[in-house]
Parts: C-alpha cells; structure tokens; sequence
C-alpha cells in the first residue's frame, strides 16, 4: 500500500513509522509512507496556505489553492492511470482528518486496508476551506469526539490500525482474528508466565491444556467484558442463542 500525507509538519511523521512493525513493513515495501508539505505548493514569497474566514470570526482557515495543487500534484506524478480505471482497488481515497468526519472503527480500517493507496489531508488551524471537503476529498474521517489542533495525529491513528491489516505486517496473521473489535467484542483476559503471582492465580481453564474448554472460556469471557464495559457493542455482535441467554442472566 502507498500512502501519501498532506501536511504543514511533515516533520511529526518521523518517528512513528521509523520504529517497531512500521519500520518493518516499511523495509520489506508492503507499504510506502511519503509526506508532502502544504507549503511546498504556494506561489507566494510569504508561502501562505491560511487566512481570514469570510463572514469573521477567530481564526485562520486553510487556503484551498495549495492543498488542491499538492494533491492533483501527487496524482498527476504517482497516480496517472486513477480514475481512468473501473476496478475498485484502483479507486483512490482522498481523505480529510476532521473531528466533522465520520466517526473511525475498526470496520473503517478494515475498508481501507482494501485499497492499494490512500492519500490523506491533514487539516490544521480553525478549519479547512469548505471546497476542499466538497470537491477534493472523497472521505472525512475523525478518530473520536474531541478536537486535536490538527489532522496530524489522527492520520497517525488511522495509518498504524490499517498498516497493522495488511497482510505479511504482523509476524502472525492469528493476532489479528483475536483482537478486541474484530468480531465487534472485546477481547479476552490475557495472561502468561509466572501461574502465580502475589497470590493471584491464572484461572485454571487455561492450564488445563483443553483447546475446547479454553476457547468456550475466553469466547464467554470477551462477551461478558464486552457486557460490562461496552454493552452498545452487543447490539451489532452476532451472538447465538446460548450466548444470547448469557448476557440476559
Ligand atoms: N482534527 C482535529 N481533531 C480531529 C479529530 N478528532 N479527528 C480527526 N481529525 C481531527
């Protein structure tokens, strides 16, 4: 997968994907991570890329000019044959990190793990010129209902929960199947070496060797912290009826 950001501080992206499985998958080209500065798109001696809203009010808002020219700049240099093609995997998402976006799951990261480039547009400062949202960007993501001072870290978010899905990233694809939100619960305890520690004990069900037993236990176990924690992700979770009875104890 090739992912190209757009973004005042490209700088914030360093070491995040220099360290870890990011280094990894970076190094064996199962992704490509390039970052463009807004900035290098202006024609002015000043390098604007903001300014006053219309209408008033606080703040500065992101000129649309540069942020259209980077991205038809990447386009025109890495993508020439999108948007000429049919195939789905040749569609290319253009997506703006804002707290107005829809909200990103688990499930988002799954869709876009499917593509084969992604660019993303890091907002910045009060806001984005609305025509960015309207005629560039294809998709508005926000990792959460609070507002961060800029796109950046939120790229960030969604890049590391893709990256993770693309095959050959994780030495074992099996980690993936148990992650919490996989099968829309949370996951189960966890436990390793010592048995014992302090006087607290590793249930028995997981020394005891039985595959069956101990996967009944921790299937029973996510659904219960899942009950306790996150009871609106049960509505979605498909759940038989002996589980169902479980949650309704
Ligand atoms: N930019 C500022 N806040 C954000 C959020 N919550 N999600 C995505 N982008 C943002």
């Amino acid at each position: 997968m090739r992912i190209d950001i757009l973004t005042l501080f490209p700088q914030m992206f360093q070491s995040p994907f220099s360290v870890g499985i990011f280094q990894r998958a970076v190094e064996q080209k199962l992704v490509s991570i390039n970052t463009y500065n807004i900035r290098d798109y202006t024609h002015d001696a000043h390098h604007t890329v903001d300014d006053y809203a219309y209408g008033g009010g606080a703040g500065m808002i992101l000129k649309p000019e540069p942020i259209f020219e980077a991205v038809e700049a990447i386009i025109s240099e890495v993508h020439p044959k999108e948007g000429t093609s049919d195939r789905e995997s040749d569609v290319l998402p253009i997506i703006l990190l804002t707290p107005q976006g829809r909200l990103f799951s688990q499930e988002i990261a799954y869709e876009l793990s499917g593509y084969r480039c992604l660019i993303l547009i890091c907002g910045r400062y009060e806001g984005v010129d609305e025509r960015v949202r309207q005629q560039l960007a294809t998709d508005e993501i926000s990792i959460g209902d609070y507002v961060l001072s800029g796109g950046e870290l939120a790229a960030m978010v969604v890049i590391d929960a893709v990256v993770r899905l693309l095959p050959g990233v994780l030495g074992s694809e099996a980690s993936l199947v148990e992650d919490s939100h996989t099968f829309g619960l949370l996951e189960y305890p966890q436990y390793t070496r010592p048995a014992a520690y302090r006087g607290w004990s590793v249930p028995d069900v997981l020394l005891s060797g039985n595959h069956a037993q101990i996967a009944k236990w921790r299937r029973e176990q996510a659904i219960l912290r899942t009950l306790e924690r996150r009871p609106e992700l049960l509505d979605k979770a498909s759940l038989s009826s002996e589980e169902k009875q479980l949650i309704d104890r």
